[in-house]
């Protein structure tokens, strides 16, 4: 199957790093035009040119504001944009759009983990992961949907998880708010279905990045997190990256309002780890 995206321009937000940076990289490889989002960037910025009238500052991370890559590394478009900001949101979707004059594909990656037992998380802390998680999967939705009505096409592809399946004892903010994104992510699909335009999720199970520190672990949580799974290892970010590839292809466009199961076959069966001789 030949999945060809030349030209495509994409928006992938939360690419600052982890898999975010790994899907950007990959889309940029199948020739797209990517744009990362993301609250910073660690390179210093080899230019800034935020529009005229934005208010955005270098460095401030919560307004849109043009970076331009300074090397092979990061051979994109950059734009500082906090996801739970809607002023942000529409600043850098506005500036994207006058760049690229359309959005073909949004990946609302950008998302925060919150751990805590419900007895003790704070309500800030939950407010601040339903605001990034949701809320700005909600508002880059909504400031993208129109630029891809007009184009009679589109493709919305949001990040789930594993937890919004079965979550984890401590996962209350964040299995809530990734659960409420596949409520979000059917409704929405049925609302631009009329474009033409398809609204998915897909659900990773366990990628070792900053946010969840797996690759740190000692060696026995290694052992019985691996020991959940079907394909008993660590889940790469690329494994992520070949799925988004498909759902946002033509390949893929009779998929939508789906969650899409990448974790590897986690929980697919009682004791997966006896096939595995464990
Ligand atoms: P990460 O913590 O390595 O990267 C998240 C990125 O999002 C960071 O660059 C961060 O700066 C950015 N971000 C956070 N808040 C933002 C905001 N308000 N505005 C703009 N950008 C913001 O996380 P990771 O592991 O790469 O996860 C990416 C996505 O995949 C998240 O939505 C996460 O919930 C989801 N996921 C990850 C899994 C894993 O095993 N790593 C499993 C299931 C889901």
């Amino acid at each position: 199957m030949h999945l060809d995206l030349t030209d495509r321009v994409v928006v992938v937000t939360g690419a600052a790093r982890g898999i975010g940076a790994t899907i950007a990289a990959r889309f940029h490889a199948e020739g797209c035009r990517v744009v990362a989002l993301d609250l910073a960037f660690d390179e210093p910025a080899a230019a800034d040119a935020p529009a005229a009238g934005d208010g955005s500052a270098a460095g401030d991370g919560s307004a849109a504001g043009w970076e331009v890559a300074a090397g092979a590394a990061l051979p994109f478009d950059r734009v500082r944009c906090n996801v739970a900001d809607p002023d942000s949101v529409r600043a850098a979707v506005d500036e994207v759009v006058a760049r690229h004059g359309t959005i073909d594909v949004l990946v609302n990656n950008a998302g925060i983990n919150v751990e805590g037992v419900v007895a003790d998380l704070q309500w800030d802390d939950w407010r601040r992961c339903m605001d990034v998680n949701l809320g700005g999967t909600f508002l880059m939705s909504q400031a993208v949907a129109p630029v891809m009505q007009a184009a009679g096409r589109g493709r919305i592809i949001n990040a789930a998880s594993f937890a919004a399946i079965v979550p984890s004892v401590g996962s209350a903010a964040y299995a809530a708010s990734k659960s409420a994104v596949v409520a979000f992510t059917r409704v929405l699909a049925s609302e631009l279905g009329p474009w033409d335009i398809t609204v998915n999720a897909y659900a990773p199970g366990m990628v070792p990045t900053a946010m969840n520190g797996f690759a740190t672990m000692p060696a026995e949580a290694q052992d019985r997190l691996l020991d959940t799974l079907s394909l008993r290892r660590w889940e790469t970010a690329d494994d992520v990256a070949d799925l988004l590839v498909f759902v946002a292809s033509d390949a893929a466009g009779y998929v939508t309002g789906t969650l899409l199961d990448v974790s590897g076959g986690k929980l697919a069966t009682q004791i997966p780890a006896r096939a595995h001789g464990r």
